[in-house]
Parts: structure tokens; sequence; C-alpha cells
């Protein structure tokens, strides 16, 4: 692994504009379950089709409404762990500009204090309308059951994007501006299996952007990217940052 994070590293030193993509590994230390592990993870219990789509809020909206409460309720009481900083660390190196496109919908890299962040996925905090798309702060709908907007009567949803949804177009061209001025790319923490989000790794060998996937198990990115660190984002990524101290 020595080898590879110098390797890494010394990349990582000549360039300027560095895109990560995250996902949930990146929170994993915080005590936030990542979604496909088999007994623990977030879809374990559930079908994502019934907690994470429209169709399935309206065939339950008090599950799923629940099921978001208690995902804010865990985010909440979440802190940042040393992969959010070691990418805050990153992000301070002089001459350097680190933009995070994260599917994670915790916050938890805005609270360690990266600046520049693309919530790919939407937020946990937000919440609009399902009819009109009227916008809801949290404090507004701390409640056990999903309220009605008193605009329209209709349901107030979470503000995450679900599936089959589309990717709000301001994201997008944020994501396609900061990853076409890309000097490098980590994929961190991400099986990158959900799309449009996986395919910026797709996006980035193409365009010939160097690429490390961070990542305890393979991914269908794994052999394609030019360096993968099997290990843990919350061990792995501090280390980089020391070998990329030792560069200069
Ligand atoms: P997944 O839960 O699909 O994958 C988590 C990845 O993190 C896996 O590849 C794990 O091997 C890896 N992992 C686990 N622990 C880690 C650690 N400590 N450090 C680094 N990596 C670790 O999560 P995502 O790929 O983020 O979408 O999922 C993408 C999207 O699928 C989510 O945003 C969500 C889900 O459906 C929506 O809700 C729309």
């Amino acid at each position: 692994m020595e080898a590879v994070l110098a390797d890494a590293a010394a990349k990582l030193a000549t360039a300027r504009s560095i895109v990560v993509l995250s996902g949930a590994g990146t929170s994993k230390a915080s005590g936030i379950a990542t979604f496909r592990e088999a007994q623990t993870g977030l879809w374990s219990r559930f079908d994502p089709a019934e907690l994470a789509s429209e169709a399935g809020f309206r065939r339950n909206p008090a599950r799923v409404w629940q099921w978001y409460q208690n995902r804010r309720e865990q985010a909440a009481n979440a802190h940042p762990n040393a992969a959010h900083r070691a990418l805050v660390d990153l992000d301070q190196l002089s001459g350097k500009s680190v933009t995070i496109i994260t599917q994670n919908v915790d916050g938890l890299h805005q609270a360690a204090g990266s600046r520049r962040v693309v919530e790919y996925h939407g937020n946990l905090h937000e919440n609009r309308c399902i009819n009109c798309e009227r916008r809801y702060e949290e404090s507004t709908t701390a409640t056990y059951t999903p309220p009605k907007c008193p605009t329209c009567n209709e349901w107030i949803r979470p503000g995450v994007v679900w599936f089959g949804e589309a990717i709000a177009p301001a994201v997008l061209r944020a994501s396609a501006a900061a990853l076409s001025a890309a000097d490098m790319l980590l994929s961190v923490g991400t099986a990158a299996l959900v799309y449009p989000a996986a395919d910026m790794i797709n996006q980035a060998l193409r365009q010939g952007t160097p690429v490390l996937e961070i990542n305890p198990d393979q991914t269908p990115f794994t052999e394609a990217c030019h360096w993968a660190i099997r290990g843990e984002a919350e061990l792995v990524l501090p280390r980089l940052i020391e070998a990329l101290a030792k560069q200069s």
C-alpha cells in the first residue's frame, strides 16, 4: 500500500483542481450505516423501492416519513470523522481547490468545514411539497406523521433524490464543470453502482483524469482506476495527506 500511496500522493502534489466523489463509506466511521451491507445496511430490512421512491412514499407515507425522521436523527447526532477532516486539510493546502460531489445526504462534509460541496442526492434536512415543490425547513416538519403542505394540502416529502428521479439541473451543471476542470478524481467510499453518479468516474477516465479509488472492497471501477487503495477512508485519507506532506 505504501508504494501506491506515495505514487498517488505524487500526482496529488501537482494537482490544482481535485474532485472527490464521496459515498456512504465516507460517513461509516461517523456511525451512519451504508446502504448495501447485508445485515446492518440501510436497505437490509426494507426494499429500497418502498423507502426511496415516490411510488413507495405514496403507498405508505407514514412508513417512509418515519424512516427518514430516523435517518435525520442519526445524522443530527453524528460528527465528521477523520475522512471528512482529511479532505478539509487537503482543501486548505495552498494552490489546491477541492470540490466534493457527495452522494451522502447527511451534511457531514459541510459540518467538517469543506467549502465546495455538491449534494448530488440532495440533503436529509430539507423537505418539499410533493405537488407544488415549495421547500420546508426541517424545523417546521418535526412531526411523527408526514405533514401536509398548507398551500395545496398535499404531502410534504423529504428533499432527497429518490430512485427514478432526475438530479437537479444546477447540481448536474456544477458537477460537470468541476469534473471537466479536474486534475485528479478521488472516488471515496462509494460502491459506484448508482447512476448517474457513478458515471462521473467513467467521464474522468474518458477525459484522461487520473482516478484514485479508496474502498475496502472491489467496485466495478477498481481495475480501470489509476490507483486503488483497499482500506477505510478514515484511515487511508489521513495517510494520503501525510504522504503528500512528504512530497514537498
Ligand atoms: P453503498 O452503501 O452502496 O456503498 C458503500 C461503499 O462504501 C461500499 O463500496 C463499501 O465497500 C464502502 N465502504 C464501507 N465502509 C467504508 C469505509 N470505512 N471507508 C470507505 N469505504 C467504505 O453507498 P453509495 O455507493 O454511497 O442513493 O450509494 C450510492 C447511492 O445508493 C446512495 O446515495 C443512495 C443509494 O441508493 C439514493 O438514496 C438515491
